[in-house]
């Protein structure tokens, strides 16, 4: 398992609470799944901005991606905190569900395909791997600390 794998495979889960976000599921469940989906995006980005982001900006032409992709972590981290305060019944809570998702997908296509690029120029595969293991313990570390 290197870097990518580890990420991608929860930018999987993520699109996968974000579908059943859309399925009209009940109140409850919604509940359940935006502090699900807030957890994984807090450990992510964070990971993200403190290890791989930094180790991809080594690259002077990575910069201003990276700057963007940590506005989408800040704009994503707001509009779901609104929706936490929203009334989950109603029209615009639905609507900004699909915004929240829209741009989540979107951050997420771009780092798969111009992110990842640009980080297999500067990222080796040893610490492509070597990330991937500290990311896998921050993430049990940090699930524990909420637990
Ligand atoms: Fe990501
Ligand atoms: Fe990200």
């Amino acid at each position: 398992m290197n870097i990518y794998d580890a990420l991608t495979q929860d930018h999987q889960k993520v699109k996968d609470i974000l579908q059943k976000l859309q399925s009209n599921s009940g109140e409850k469940t919604q509940e359940k799944l935006l502090a699900t989906l807030k957890q994984e995006l807090e450990i992510h980005s964070t990971f993200e901005e403190e290890v791989f982001y930094p180790a991809v900006a080594e690259r002077q032409e990575a910069k201003e991606e990276i700057a963007d992709a940590i506005d989408e972590h800040d704009e994503a981290m707001s509009l779901l905190e609104e929706l936490e305060d929203m009334d989950g019944n109603s029209p615009e809570w639905a609507e900004q569900v699909k915004t929240l998702s829209d741009a989540l997908n979107h951050h997420i296509e771009e780092e798969e395909t111009e992110i990842f690029e640009m980080a297999r120029e500067t990222i080796d595969q040893q610490r492509a791997t070597q990330m991937a293991k500290e990311y896998q313990q921050q993430k049990q570390e940090r699930m524990k600390q909420s637990a």
